[in-house]
This record gives structure tokens, sequence and C-alpha cells, in this order.
């Protein structure tokens, strides 16, 4: 994994955004995995920054990450809303290349299988951009998520529950179950770029970087990908052990080693 700390949050939006830049400068068609909640925010911001300063988006696709199960997709919360707000508006992506699960599917099983299909139709992910929860759960796969899954429902952890209740009026309010995209989905996307700060984030960040891969910490099977770039501010990376080696790793990227 190659491991990149940096000040705060707007440098972690700024990084990358750059690296996501980099990757639809070279294929204007790129596909995108977004996510959603706070982290990805500067991220968009940055991307948006760069959009105006004639970065071309118009021709990328995007595929989220997960969507509350039950929730209409007008509710202001809904990843429907949620993407369309801080992703697609911003941006300025053709709104019919955009796609979410569909959480209020008759048949969610169906609908998970047909959401695979199509990303497999896209021609896969090309950048997965996402966040973590305190949990260790990438996407909404929670602890103990099979290390291979594929898109399905999942039942919300009371923790990531309550997390997620301060885009809500309570707790009540937060939809029990999802449709996440699967962590075998994750791997598949050529590259994988997670984004996180603050110190609520550093044992995650420790033990999906350091510990061992486990489904107990579901960010850790991006251990097993050849391309994954954890983008971290001080805070984040506060509970890692080898932070001089990461910065040291960074200094010296060569142009003949650039995927380290
Ligand atoms: C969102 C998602 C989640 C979030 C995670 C962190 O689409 O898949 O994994 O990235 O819950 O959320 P924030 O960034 O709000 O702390």
């Amino acid at each position: 994994m190659e491991v990149v700390i940096v000040a705060g949050s707007v440098e972690v939006g700024a990084f990358a955004a750059g690296r996501i830049a980099e990757i639809v400068a070279a294929k204007p068609e790129a596909v995108l995995g977004v996510a959603t909640g706070s982290s990805p925010l500067e991220t968009y911001r940055a991307l948006a920054a760069r959009r105006d300063a004639g970065l071309d988006l118009s021709r990328v696709s995007a595929f989220a990450l997960d969507e509350y199960v039950g929730i209409a997709h007008d509710h202001p919360e809904s990843y429907h809303a949620v993407v369309d707000r801080e992703v697609v508006q911003p941006l300025g992506l053709d709104a019919s290349r955009v796609r979410v699960p569909d959480g209020l599917a008759a048949d969610l099983d169906a609908a998970a299988e047909d959401y695979e299909a199509q990303i497999a139709a896209a021609g896969g992910v090309d950048v997965q951009l996402l966040g973590i929860g305190g949990n260790g759960h990438i996407g909404f796969n929670e602890p103990t998520s099979s290390l291979v899954s594929r898109t399905r429902v999942k039942t919300l952890a009371p923790a990531t529950r309550e997390a997620n209740a301060r885009f809500f009026d309570s707790l009540d309010q937060v939809p029990m179950h999802c449709l996440t995209q699967g962590l075998g989905t994750i791997l598949d996307a050529k590259r994988a770029l997670l984004v996180a700060q603050g110190a609520s984030k550093a044992h995650a960040i420790a033990q999906i970087v350091e510990g061992p891969v486990s489904s107990m910490w579901p960010g850790s099977v991006l251990q097993l990908h050849r391309h994954a770039t954890i983008v971290i501010d001080e805070a984040a990376a506060s509970e890692l052990t080898l932070t001089d080696y990461y910065r040291y790793t960074v200094e010296h990227r060569s142009i003949v080693q650039p995927d380290a």
C-alpha cells in the first residue's frame, strides 16, 4: 500500500483530486467509484476547482459505493441525493452516466446483481474513492464481511447508524439496511484511493494499514489490492508506527517505480 501523510483535510482532498485528475486526463471516459459521507468532500471540492480550471469531466461515468434501503431517492440524505448534490452537480458530470444502487427495488438481490452487471458493462471502475468508518468498514462492509463479497444487502452496525445519525433528525430515522458494493467488488477497481482525516479514524487506519488482513477490519482487504493508496492527515496517521518510512517512500518516489 502507498501511504501518503499530509498536513490536514484540505491537503488530503488536494492530493486525492490530483490522482483522480491524472487518471481522467489520461482517459477522459474514466469510470470513477464515488463515496459519500464527510471524508471525500474536500476531494470533490478540489476536483470541482480543477474542473473550473479546465479539467473535462463530462465523459466520466461514476458508480456510488452504496445506498440505504427504503429511503426515497429524493430524501436529502439518500445517497442518490447526496451523490447528485456533492458530486454530479459540482463536477458537472453527465447524470445519465452516474449510478447509485437502488435501495428501493422490490427485489434487492436482483438490484445488487444488476449493479454488478452495470459496473462490468462499463468496463470496471478505474479509480475507487473510499472513506473509512471508525470500525474499519469501507463501503458499508461492516466487520466480519466476507473479503470476497459482492454487492448485496447489509445490516448497518449500530456504531455506523450512530455515526450517520448526524445527517438525520434522529437515530430512529437512520435506515437499518443498505445495498453496498462488496469487498470483492471494491478489490476489482483498477485503483483504490482511501481518504481519511481526523483522530477518530486513527485506530482504523492503523489496523487496516499495519494490522493483519482480517474481516474484523474490512478496509484491511486493501492490502490485497495491487494499487491502493491511503491519503491521510497527521491526525488520522497518529497511531501508525512506520510514519517515517511512509514519508521517506513518498520523498523518494521514483519514476522508475511509479506504483510503489
Ligand atoms: C460512504 C461509505 C462509508 C463512509 C464511511 C466514512 O459511501 O461507503 O464507508 O466512507 O462511513 O464516513 P465519513 O466520511 O462520513 O466519516
